[in-house]
């Protein structure tokens, strides 16, 4: 159907003659043969990393339903986080005749290839959530504030220590507190978003002598977590408390990036004896911060052992997603609302970024529950339905 109407485009092209092309051909964002088609003849290919990760199903289900919705064809696909898999599942979408493709990748840069091979083809591709790089064929980027989140997961950081207060402003807590600080995937863009915007909430006051980090590690490279693996982070964890804790110093906050990767930090911390937080307990669990909102942390929180998620609603991401796709297979481009910030190494793709939210226990039902993201049984069970 979509392969025939774009061979049908090319054929159309072929016959009128090489006069009008001057060289131009694909690329300029627009997949224009699209825009006359029915919806129901178009097929978008969705790329998804893993499964392994609550958030990516709750992603690719988004997408897929939303786009439905609008009467389109879907092949979504996950990928096992395994590289090689997402791009072969990518050319497969391109030589079944995808007509736009979105795509969450595993590795932002591994992709150039099939970039190439899409706009080759024609076809738009979306980036979703994380950038793809080293490539100008991404038309558009939707996304949320990453450094903001970054920002915000270092906020709640200080908010647990007592160094700021509700409202943000810096209290007589003058420490020095114990930090560790973790961090995401070195192939996922992102991670370096959300390092840069907490360290620059949390660098001054480690220049000023408020945090501490025992271990020394404070360069991204020393403190990211390959895949965002929560195994990864708990094994990292566990050296780091057996190199830098020993000697009776108590470990109060740790900086993570992501609620698997705060589960590992936090079943390390279990292991090596760190209690329920109660200021009774010799070594209560230092604050543990997280993002995603995943359920599993949302009931560590509610239960006082995870500080703070940052919450992003992939409901508002899908339909960005959706709308930015409706706009390019109409012969449009999508709308931006930040054309500066998301440099890929080539170009700066078009970006439209959505805000997030920091979720303390205390705001469980107002932001979760009564969003209906999540039921109050799906918070107490620690699972979805
Ligand atoms: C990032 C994403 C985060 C988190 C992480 C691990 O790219 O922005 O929200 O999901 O991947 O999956």
């Amino acid at each position: 159907m979509s392969k025939k109407l774009r061979l049908a485009a090319i054929g159309a092209v072929a016959a009128v003659g090489l006069t009008a092309c001057g060289g131009g051909g694909a690329g300029s964002g627009g997949g224009n043969d699209t825009a006359n088609a029915n919806p129901e003849d178009l097929t978008i290919g969705v790329a998804m990393p893993t499964q392994t990760s609550e958030r990516w199903i709750a992603d690719g289900n988004n997408v897929k339903s939303q786009l439905e919705d609008a009467g389109y064809q879907v092949d979504l696909q996950y990928a096992n986080d395994d590289i090689p898999t997402q791009s072969q599942q990518i050319d497969q979408m391109i030589t079944e005749g995808a007509d736009l493709l979105i795509i969450a990748a595993i590795d932002g840069t591994a992709l150039s290839g099939q970039l190439q091979a899409a706009a080759d083809a024609n076809i738009p591709v979306i980036s979703y959530d994380r950038l793809i790089r080293d490539s100008e064929n991404v038309d558009f980027y939707v996304t949320f504030d990453n450094f903001a989140v970054g920002q915000a997961q270092a906020t709640a950081l200080l908010t647990g220590l007592g160094v700021l207060d509700a409202d943000g402003n810096r209290t007589d807590a003058a420490g020095p507190f114990n930090i560790e600080l973790f961090a995401g995937s070195l192939d996922d863009n992102n991670a370096f978003f959300f390092f840069n915007g907490a360290m620059d909430v949390l660098q001054p006051l480690i220049d000023d002598g408020t945090l501490v980090v025992p271990s020394g590690q404070t360069d991204i490279e020393q403190a990211a977590t390959l895949r965002w693996q929560q195994e990864t982070a708990q094994s990292r964890m566990e050296t780091l408390l057996t190199g830098s804790y020993n000697n009776g110093t108590v470990l109060n906050g740790v900086l993570s990036p992501y609620d698997g990767i705060s589960r590992g930090i936090i079943t390390a911390l279990q292991n090596a004896g760190y209690g329920p937080a109660l200021a009774s307990t010799p070594r209560p669990l230092p604050v543990v911060t997280g993002q995603d909102a995943e359920i599993a942390s949302v009931k560590l929180i509610q239960d006082g052992v995870q500080s703070s998620t940052i919450f992003k609603d992939t409901r508002n991401l899908a339909e960005q997603a959706v709308t930015a796709a409706k706009a390019f297979l109409e012969g449009d481009e999508p709308e931006a609302n930040d054309t500066e910030t998301y440099d890929n190494g080539v170009k700066v793709v078009p970006s439209y970024l959505l805000p997030v939210q920091t979720v303390y226990a205390a705001d469980i039902q107002s932001v979760l529950i009564d969003s209906g993201y999540y039921t109050q049984e799906e918070v107490d069970a620690g699972q979805t339905n």
